[in-house]
């Protein structure tokens, strides 16, 4: 069996990119792999997240983790924070990190334009960190996007770095992973680009029906096709792409050709797309609700993850400092 690892930050509600893009891999991967999803609560610590909104964040990713479909009797589920262990390969891998390379990432190059103002050595770092959530259960696939692509890239080469230096075979490479040919992206409702949690153009798996509809309705399209067969613009052509995800074939089929015949409503596509969201968001949300006044069944899925996790990067760690020349006295 593989070990696959793989996490999501705890900044903010999952939307329905998350769920197309990450979510739904996890849930085929879950049975036929040795799989470590976590929160990560850690590299959240970034952006400096108030103490009281700490907890509630990290719960409702949980709670959404699990609303997903994401069985923690198979899977090992936990919070980035209960494993201390990872910060100690952290640390490790810290002292085999250049700092020219961490310069050099686009993530952190983003930032600096993005936050000038809070430029920390944990956005620096942030790859690193990210390295040893992964290889600190030896993972050989990792489920992720295409943005978290160069972090991979790092990753191995952390790992490769490490077994060069020590001259062991002792961390796997780990690849990037993803079913199916196509990555799927799953675009906003605001005319360009990808569906981002910060970005105010997602449709959260929370939401109700009646914010959907909302959301929906207002989403920038055009002021329709002038002539038969023209090419759908960017903004209606996200709407599409959403569509394609979420609604059946014959539907697609049946919007596709009233664009092209010049014959379309948006305001009928944007109803039968809403409603098709909500097909999909509305079980996860009543089961979020759910999941999140059971605080007993939270508690017993934290701590049962936390344990199976720390046993499992205690055993690496041992052997890392074996490995870098740590004996006892
Ligand atoms: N950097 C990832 C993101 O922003 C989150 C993450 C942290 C992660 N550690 C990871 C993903 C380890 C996969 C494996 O989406």
């Amino acid at each position: 069996m593989d070990t696959v690892v793989s996490g999501i930050r705890s900044t903010g509600n999952l939307h329905l990119g998350n769920y197309f893009g990450a979510l739904r891999n996890f849930l085929k991967m879950q049975t036929e792999n040795n799989c470590f999803f976590f929160i990560a609560d850690y590299h959240s610590l970034t952006t400096h997240p108030k103490p009281d909104d700490l907890h509630g964040n990290i719960k409702q990713v949980l709670a959404e983790y699990l609303a997903c479909g994401i069985d923690p009797e198979i899977a090992t589920v936990y919070i980035q924070s209960d494993v201390p262990e990872v910060t100690e390969l952290y640390l490790l891998l810290n002292m085999n990190a250049y700092v020219g390379e961490l310069q050099r990432t686009t993530s952190f190059k983003e930032k600096i334009r993005k936050q000038p103002e809070n430029i920390n050595a944990g956005l620096l770092t942030y790859p690193v960190l990210m390295a040893a959530d992964i290889i600190i259960h030896k993972a050989h696939k990792v489920p992720v996007g295409k943005d978290q692509e160069q972090h991979l890239e790092m990753t191995r080469r952390f790992a490769r770095r490490f077994n060069t230096m020590y001259g062991v075979d002792y961390f796997p490479e780990p690849d990037a992973y993803n079913f199916g040919k196509k990555l799927i992206k799953v675009p906003g409702l605001d005319g360009t680009g990808k569906m981002g949690k910060s970005e105010g153009n997602g449709v959260f798996l929370a939401d109700t029906p009646q914010e959907i509809r909302k959301k929906v309705m207002r989403a920038v399209t055009d002021t329709g096709p002038q002539t038969p067969g023209e090419k759908p613009s960017e903004p209606v052509q996200n709407l599409f792409n959403i569509m394609k995800v979420v609604s059946d074939p014959a539907t697609v089929k049946y919007f596709t050709e009233k664009h092209a015949s010049c014959e379309i409503r948006y305001g009928d596509m944007k109803k039968q797309l809403a409603e098709d969201i909500i097909k999909v968001t509305d079980p996860i949300r009543e089961r979020i609700t759910e999941i999140l006044s059971d605080k007993k069944y939270l508690a017993k899925v934290v701590s049962q993850g936390a344990e199976k996790a720390r046993a499992s990067a205690s055993k690496t760690i041992r052997e890392v400092r074996e490995i870098i020349g740590y004996r006892s006295f």
